[in-house]
Formats: structure tokens, sequence, C-alpha cells
């Protein structure tokens, strides 16, 4: 089947009767409802929370949190890929986050995820740091489900950061220009 195009997938915010249907989701997918990132551990379903859908059919969640002059993106999922349901999500969550007067949009995401490293750095984000074992230290104290072996056979051990500086007029709507 090929990728059919969302124009503009319809973003809205999660509604409280969904919330489980989210934890059971995203249990479903990554072991459990929990997102560990940095030494922390965040339950989804306890988050604020965009929802992109077609009608009554849920296409994608990003799930963030703001804490002072910062916005992190705990949770970024496209239930249907490559139809631009990310994109979306990510440039809705930012415009959140500029709403919000956060100075920057962060997160973590793992070093086997190749496919979220090239797409956040396609719509403008940087990866900042790269925590060694964080990955590691969080399958032994917060999330036991996390498993030892992740994308294309690469050793899930580490945590990398990337940020979306929001001061600066770079719009996470889509990719960078090319060369
Ligand atoms: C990373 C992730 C969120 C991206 O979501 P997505 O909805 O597939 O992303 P998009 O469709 O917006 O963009 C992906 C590519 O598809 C392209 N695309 C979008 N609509 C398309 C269409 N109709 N036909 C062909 N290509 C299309 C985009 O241009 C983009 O390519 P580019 O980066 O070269 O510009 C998704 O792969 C995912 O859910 N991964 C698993 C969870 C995860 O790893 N999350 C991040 C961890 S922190």
């Amino acid at each position: 089947m090929s990728a059919a195009a969302i124009a503009s997938p319809r973003i809205r915010p999660i509604r409280e009767d969904e919330r489980a249907e989210l934890a059971r989701v995203v249990g479903a997918n990554w072991g459990s409802s929990i997102v560990a990132s940095r030494g922390v551990a965040h339950d989804v379903g306890d988050l604020p929370c965009l929802i992109a859908v077609d009608g009554e059919r849920w296409l994608g969640a990003a799930v963030y949190r703001v804490e002072g002059d910062e916005c992190e993106l705990v949770l970024l999922e496209a239930f249907e890929k490559v139809r631009g349901v990310g994109t979306a999500l990510l440039a809705a969550t930012a415009a959140i986050a500029r709403r919000s007067s956060c100075r920057r949009l962060w997160l973590m995401t793992t070093n086997d995820n190749l496919d979220a490293l090239r797409f956040y750095q396609r719509r403008g984000m940087r990866l900042v740091h790269v925590w060694p074992e964080a990955t590691t230290e969080a399958r032994q104290k917060l999330k036991p489900e996390i498993p030892l072996v992740g994308d294309y056979g690469i050793p899930l051990r580490d945590e990398l950061e990337l940020e979306l500086v929001l001061t600066e007029p770079t719009a996470a709507g889509g990719p960078e220009p090319g060369p």
C-alpha cells in the first residue's frame, strides 16, 4: 500500500477519557507506558499529550512536559508513518513550547534510533549531548522492559539529547533546506 499524503492531520489535545487507551497503545509498542529520560521515569498517561487524528482514527501522539523555560518532548510516535504525522506533531509541540515562552524544545532518544536521529535533524534539531550508558541504567533502575538490542541490531546503551532552540527563527515544521 503506498503512503497517501495527509495534507495536514488534525491535531488536538488528548481527552481525559482517552488516557487509558494512550497508555495501552504505548505499552503495547514500548513494553510499558513508562518513558525513561535522563534518569527519570515518566508515565505518558500523566502528561500533556497531542493526538493527530483522521476522524476518530489515531494517527500519532506527542507527549510533552513544560518545566521552567524548557519543553521536553517525552514521546513522539506516528502510528501511521511516512505520511507527515510526525512532522505535524513536532511542529505543534514546538508551537506550544513557544507559546509557553520556552527557550528550547528537547528530547532524548536512544543510540539505536537512527531513523529518529535523521528525522529530528532534518527538522532543525541539534544533537547536544550524549549520555553514555543512560539506557543501561534506565533498564536496571526504571524500566526493565527496555530490550538489550534495538533497531538495526544495535546494542541499546546510551541516550542522545537533541534540542531545538526556540529563540532562533528555525521552524520545526519541515525539513531543513538541503545543500
Ligand atoms: C520518527 C517518527 C516519529 C517520524 O514520524 P513520521 O510520521 O513517519 O514522519 P513524517 O511522515 O512526518 O516524515 C518522515 C518522512 O516521510 C516523508 N513523507 C511525509 N509524507 C509522505 C508521503 N505522503 N509520501 C512519501 N513521503 C512522505 C517526509 O517528507 C519525511 O522525509 P524527510 O525527512 O526526508 O523529509 C516515526 O518514524 C516513529 O513514530 N518512529 C517510532 C517512534 C520513535 O522512534 N519516535 C522517536 C523517538 S524519540
